[in-house]
């Protein structure tokens, strides 16, 4: 998503101006062009010359500078730029936006640029409740930059409080979003991600391979995307994204208590979940001795949570995805007509690079109106838009009603 963006990088002089590097590092792995203005303080704390490398860009510190070039003035880096980033940003700095204060180089660039602004906050924990300080970022929401909240942790202060720079993931996740069109504003979107467990005894479990990897991207992407995102999660590895909520339930009748409660107020649900179709019927109080054998073990069918949806279903729309090894197509044009779901994601196990734990997906999407799209070999977050345009598409086919 960051691919040929223009991005320019705010410095301000604070300790965790060192974190700019590795930000840089980042950007330009996602395929970014950066280019930095630091504050004079910044420069205090990290050299020009280890961004200006990481950078690949000449940097920009001082507004007189007659050794830059023409261009290299502030206006030109406002026009340049598809967005900014100001990491870390001080008090002094938000202050100083806040108040219509254009006094070197960042700030009078900031003042002459009307691109996605993304401010990251990072000071000491008193600094960050200071009320003054609030209001400036109250102020600065209210005028349309994005500012992110400060992470809770240890400081450099030597002291555990809010005030630490954002994780740089969840920096570059913002300015993903930021960068992205909001066609999901108003929506909310329910997605399920993830394997299911279902307990023999105290420690053993029946369970597949999913990563959750699909199921997280698909949440992630929507929530970039402007919806208002509720995940429900198997247990996993991997962190969730930073979405409105997130419930983590272990069984399949887990899942199924905690999808029925919230699905009637989703717009859009997608079940990227690996569902467990089998459970013990009784999960022994003890470990089960191995020369007792499991052959006693009686399993039951749990609930198909996507049936149930399809069969209460009046608005809205429910995507469900499809996990074959054979005759793939067939087998999820029938799930889809048999649960009434008005679309399905087919995906074979046995191609390589698709289906469970790879960041990879090779998927084929089916809708109810007979539409087909068979897509390439793509990262799943990639698959992800591809699904969630494939929805907006079906939504213009269904109408206002298809909408919440
Ligand atoms: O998590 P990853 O490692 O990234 O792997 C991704 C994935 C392979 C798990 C994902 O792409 C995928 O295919 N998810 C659906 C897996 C599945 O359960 O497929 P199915 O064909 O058995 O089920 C069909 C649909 O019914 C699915 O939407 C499933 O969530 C749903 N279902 C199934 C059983 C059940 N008891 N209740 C359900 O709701």
């Amino acid at each position: 998503m960051l691919k040929n963006k223009k991005i320019v990088l705010g410095i301000t002089g604070g300790i965790a101006a060192y974190k700019s590097a590795e930000l840089i590092r980042v950007f330009v792995k996602a395929g970014a062009e950066v280019k930095v203005i630091m504050t004079r303080n910044a420069t205090e704390f990290i050299t020009p010359l280890t961004l200006r490398t990481l950078s690949r860009n000449p940097v920009a510190t001082d507004m007189f500078d007659a050794a830059q070039p023409y261009d290299m003035a502030h206006i030109a880096l406002a026009d340049w730029a598809d967005a900014f980033v100001i990491a870390p940003a001080t008090g002094n700095l938000i202050g100083k936006i806040a108040s219509g204060i254009a006094d070197d180089l960042l700030t009078t660039t900031l003042m002459a640029e009307n691109k996605p602004t993304l401010i990251c906050p990072a000071m000491n924990d008193k600094m960050l409740a200071n009320p003054f300080l609030r209001e400036n970022l109250r102020k600065l929401a209210g005028t349309g930059y994005r500012v992110m909240q400060s992470d809770v942790g240890e400081l450099a202060c030597n002291v555990t409080g809010a005030g630490r720079l954002p994780e740089i993931p969840e920096i570059l996740d913002e300015l993903e979003a930021l960068l992205t069109v909001q066609d999901f504003t108003g929506h909310k979107v329910l997605v399920t991600a993830g394997p299911t467990q279902e307990p023999l005894d105290p420690v053993r479990y029946i369970t597949n391979y999913s990563s959750g990897k699909m199921g997280y991207a698909l949440a992630k992407a929507a929530h970039q995307r402007g919806a208002k995102v509720t995940l429900i999660s198997g247990p996993t590895k991997i962190a969730p994204p930073k979405v409105e909520t997130v419930i983590f339930v272990r069984t399949a009748q887990e899942m199924h208590r905690a999808v029925m409660d919230a699905c009637s107020k989703a717009s859009v649900i997608i079940k990227a979940a690996a569902v467990a179709d089998y459970r013990p019927r009784v999960t022994a109080a003890e470990k089960i001795k191995k020369d007792r054998g499991l052959a006693g073990v009686e399993l039951v069918c749990n609930p198909d949570i996507i049936a149930a949806i399809g069969a209460k279903k009046k608005r809205g729309i429910l995507v469900g995805f499809a996990m074959e090894t054979q005759d793939l197509l067939d087998n999820a044009r029938r799930k889809m007509t048999r649960k009434n779901m008005d679309m399905i994601v087919a995906n074979n196990l046995c191609d390589k690079g698709a289906g469970f734990e790879a960041d990879t997906n090779i998927i084929t999407i089916l809708d109810r109106f007979g539409g087909c799209a068979a897509l390439e070999k793509m990262t799943k977050q990639e698959a992800a838009h591809r699904i969630l345009d494939h929805i907006l598409s079906l939504k213009m086919k269904k109408g206002p009603a298809g909408k919440k």
